[in-house]
């Protein structure tokens, strides 16, 4: 990806951008990664590092940095669809790109000054120049800022463009989408020093994005994808998208309830959350169930036509977002469900089980596509009709997969412990807390997902590897059989 810069083979403005955005997300992925096992040593040995990196400041760039990425990879998708759907050349890419260097610049600052001034005061000065202390979008005030005008360019860029060109579904649902994602993010901006009013309106980004305007989006890129690695019907996918567009806002935004248990919200929101939160991963079975019948529909039809064998143009690409749909459905559906009802809420509450969730979530319904579109940019960056699978793209697939589906099932048993012991047994007290992260299965769980971090951090290692690489040998492969 990164040898491509000079040598490309893309000729519009868009997708360039596009590729550039990608580049910075799987730099901050990685920045994300080494963030993580700091923190997981730290649950084994709280004193790595101490007063040089605190557990509270590599927590908060590990969450930060995993947000931003995925942000990036999403603004470098958008780019790179927004060229190829509406057939039209993208509208003030100058701009765009300024926007760029802009928000990487800014970035770069953030972190800087999250590394270098680890405690101190909160004050009105930290909330403009430090952090705001909200998790996972941490950005302080004049960031803030900067962010809105860098997303208000982006989003003029693929509206005009959008206004211009052609207008397809996945154009459209793309369009209103992004609107949507965008203005949340205001809503986490303003500051109150009541704080259940804080975190009721801090859920409307977090929960409303992952759960509403991410998922919509995950639609999108699915659909285009589907279409553009086995040339699935336009129709199928588009149809499919507009319902999960309703069922994903209707559940998604009323299922915030769940996040208003304990809060100081009112009671009402435990039948409200408990009812449609619970429903939320309707919409997950049916992307999943709709992803897998329409690919393997494509397959019988080409075996029909007499093409023998796949006809994936692009074997990572299509590796990566098939195991999407099962992350999703397993990290958001499943490991979501398991505690979203107040009743279970109560005893599964903040502890290790949330966090377990966190990542199977993350991890399987956003990375997992997002880099299969990254997949999708090299191809096209190096101008290849077919790539395949390298020994390096299936062992970066696999053991970042195997590390963080084990990081969650350590992490599970933890939280189990927790429950049974912190809250079920010893009423979740103060000392209760301490009790139980001293037992043999909350220790064992910690050091396990460590070891699984260190997998998952392989696996990302053999993923940059391939990508650096797989494009010239798609080349050389493609040359050798003409
Ligand atoms: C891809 C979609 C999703 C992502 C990325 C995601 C991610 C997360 C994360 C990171 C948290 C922890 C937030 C914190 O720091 O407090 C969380 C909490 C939670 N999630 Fe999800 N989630 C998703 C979908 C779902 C679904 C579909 C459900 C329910 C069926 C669900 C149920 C919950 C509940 C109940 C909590 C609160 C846990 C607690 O009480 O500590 N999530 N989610
Ligand atoms: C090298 C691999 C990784 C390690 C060692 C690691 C470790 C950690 C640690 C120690 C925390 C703090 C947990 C706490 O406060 O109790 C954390 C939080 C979190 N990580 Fe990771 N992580 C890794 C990879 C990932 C990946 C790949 C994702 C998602 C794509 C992710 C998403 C999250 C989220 C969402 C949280 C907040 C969870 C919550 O508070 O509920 N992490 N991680
Ligand atoms: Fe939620």
């Amino acid at each position: 990806m990164l040898a491509s810069i000079k040598t490309n083979h893309l000729t519009n403005d868009g997708q360039k951008l596009g590729m550039m955005y990608f580049r910075v997300a799987i730099i901050l992925f990685g920045a994300q990664l080494l963030l993580g096992l700091v923190a997981a040593i730290q649950f084994l040995a709280p004193s790595f590092l101490f007063e040089i990196l605190d557990f509270s400041v590599a927590r908060m760039v590990h969450i930060n940095a995993l947000v931003v990425w995925m942000l990036y990879a999403m603004i470098g998708a958008s780019y790179w669809m927004l060229t190829d759907e509406t057939e039209h050349e993208g509208v003030h890419m100058g701009l765009g790109k300024l926007a760029f260097w802009v928000l990487t610049a800014a970035i770069t600052v953030v972190v800087l000054v999250y590394l270098i001034v680890q405690v101190g005061p909160g004050t009105e000065a930290s909330i403009w120049l430090i952090h705001e202390g909200r998790e996972y979008i941490e950005a302080p005030r004049w960031a803030d800022i900067g962010i809105v005008v860098v997303i208000l360019i982006f989003y003029w860029n693929i509206f005009a463009t959008y206004m211009k060109g052609k207008q397809t579904g996945i154009m459209t649902v793309l369009v209103a989408d992004l609107l949507a994602l965008a203005g949340l993010y205001v809503t986490g901006m303003f500051f109150t020093d009541n704080i259940s009013m804080d975190q009721f309106w801090w859920w409307w980004v977090i929960h409303l994005w992952v759960e509403a305007t991410w998922e919509v989006y995950v639609g999108v890129l699915a659909a285009y994808a589907l279409i553009k690695l086995i040339g699935a019907k336009r129709e199928i996918v588009e149809m499919w998208l507009w319902i999960e567009v309703l069922m994903l806002f209707g559940s998604g935004v009323l299922g915030m309830g769940h996040h208003y248990f304990w809060i100081g919200t009112p009671e009402y929101w435990w039948e409200i959350g408990a009812l449609f939160s619970a429903l939320e991963p309707v919409p997950l079975v049916a992307m999943f169930v709709h992803v897998l019948y329409d690919w393997g529909k494509q397959q019988g039809a080409a075996k029909e036509r007499g093409e023998a064998g796949s006809v994936i143009v692009n074997g990572p690409a299509m590796t990566w977002i098939v195991l999407n749909a099962f992350g999703n459905f397993l990290g958001a559906g499943i490991w979501g469900f398991f505690h979203t009802l107040p009743q279970v809420n109560i005893y599964t509450h903040g502890t290790q089980f949330t966090a377990a969730h966190g990542h199977l979530s993350f991890f399987g319904a956003y990375a997992t596509i997002l880099i299969g579109m990254m997949y999708i940019g090299i191809q096209g960056a190096y101008g290849v009709k077919r790539m395949k699978a390298t020994f390096n793209s299936k062992m970066g697939v696999f053991l970042t997969a195997f590390g963080v589906m084990g990081m969650t099932i350590a992490l599970t048993i933890a939280g189990y412990e927790q429950v049974l012991v912190e809250r079920a047994e010893l009423g979740g007290t103060w000392n209760a807390y301490f009790v139980a992260q001293e037992l043999p299965w909350y220790i064992q769980g910690q050091l396990w997902r460590a070891i699984m971090g260190v997998v998952t951090l392989a696996g990302f290692i053999y993923l940059v590897v391939d990508m650096l690489t797989i494009g010239k040998k798609a080349q050389q492969d493609e040359a050798q059989a003409a």
